[in-house]
């Protein structure tokens, strides 16, 4: 009788422990709407919070562009990287229309470890607060690992992985020293499980997610805020590959509206998707054995795949 009372109970903490941990993403985010209401003094604007300049990287398009709008509209002053200048000088002018200064730095992440000098001296005399790694690169579409250029594969690991790692390591020092600061690192629902036909750039995002908890723990004691983003499907021109998720739809967001969600979530939650409906649809992905997982997720890039083919042949006609 004790034995089968011990086993209901390991198996009803387990199941209570697997169902909060797939829906702790929405269960964060209702808090988080809930928080002023209940205790507004707990909610602090940010730049009081962590100081008023942010770093977004990859900020001239997509969700990055959108994050730095968002921070603007909360009168954070912004440095913008990305590659091309053209396109960072016309995200700062939509920027500064807020009322908020902006700088903007021109580097390339593909180059790998030389661009990061150039930051550095670019951002030294500037109290960085807040650091956004956004900047990420995904396959032109699905396909097996011989078909990837091998170059691109580099580009996926300097920019995924090297950026991310170099920038906060950059300017974690300076947080620190003044005991306070926020690093975000925006990884991917890809980081759950090994993806067929997507393979670098689903481990990278697993390195992301690996590197965001570890720190979190190192520097958490010290004052620093470091939050794990991991977004599903939204509509930017890094899914070109198919018609469906640049069209969009309630599941997949354009980058305004995630940003939105994602900005009101910072320093707020720890670990989350950004996006109610995307922390919905994580619960179920979590839900399967991570072997399933992986299936479901091989067939779907098959048929991305197809699509791409298709729109590709269509094109051409
Ligand atoms: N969209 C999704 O469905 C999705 C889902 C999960 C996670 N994410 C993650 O969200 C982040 C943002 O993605 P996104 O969809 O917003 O991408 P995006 O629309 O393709 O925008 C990427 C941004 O990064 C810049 N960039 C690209 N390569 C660069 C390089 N080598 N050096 C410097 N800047 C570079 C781009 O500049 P240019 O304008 O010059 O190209 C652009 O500003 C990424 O980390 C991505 O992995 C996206």
């Amino acid at each position: 009788m004790f034995i089968i009372i011990s086993l209901a109970i390991i198996g009803a903490v387990t199941v209570a422990y697997i169902i909060f941990d797939s829906f702790r993403s929405v269960i964060e985010l209702i808090v988080s709407h809930l928080t002023p209401y209940f205790l507004p003094q707990d909610v602090q604007p940010l730049w009081k919070k962590y100081g008023n300049w942010a770093v977004i990287t990859g900020s001239t398009d997509g969700i990055g562009k959108h994050y730095a709008l968002e921070l603007a509209q909360k009168s954070i002053n912004i440095v913008l990287i990305s590659r091309n200048t053209d396109k960072l000088k016309s995200a700062a002018e939509e920027i500064e229309k807020y009322g908020v200064k902006t700088k903007i730095i021109v580097a390339d992440f593909s180059k790998g470890i030389e661009v990061y000098q150039h930051i550095e001296d670019e951002l030294k005399d500037i109290p960085i607060g807040i650091l956004v790694n956004n900047v990420g690169v995904q396959y032109e579409y699905p396909m097996p690992l011989c078909e990837l250029p091998t170059a691109k594969a580099w580009e996926i690991i300097n920019v995924n992985v090297v950026a991310v790692t170099t920038l906060t390591r950059m300017l974690l020092p300076a947080m620190v020293a003044r005991g306070k600061g926020a690093v975000v690192n925006v990884s991917s629902g890809s980081e759950l499980q090994p993806l067929p036909l997507m393979a670098v750039y689903a481990a990278s995002k697993v390195y992301v997610r690996n590197f965001t908890q570890a720190i979190r723990d190192e520097y958490s004691p010290l004052g620093i805020y470091v939050q794990h983003v991991s977004p599903l499907f939204v509509s930017t021109k890094m899914n070109n590959f198919s018609q469906r998720l640049i069209d969009g739809n309630l599941l997949v967001p354009d980058a305004a509206t995630y940003a939105q969600s994602a900005v009101h979530l910072l320093g707020r939650v720890q670990n989350t998707t950004g996006y109610w409906l995307h922390g919905i649809q994580y619960f179920f992905i979590k839900l399967a054995p991570e072997r399933l997982r992986m299936r479901i997720g091989h067939h779907m890039n098959k048929d991305f795949r197809n699509e791409h083919f298709r729109n590709t042949k269509l094109k051409a006609q």
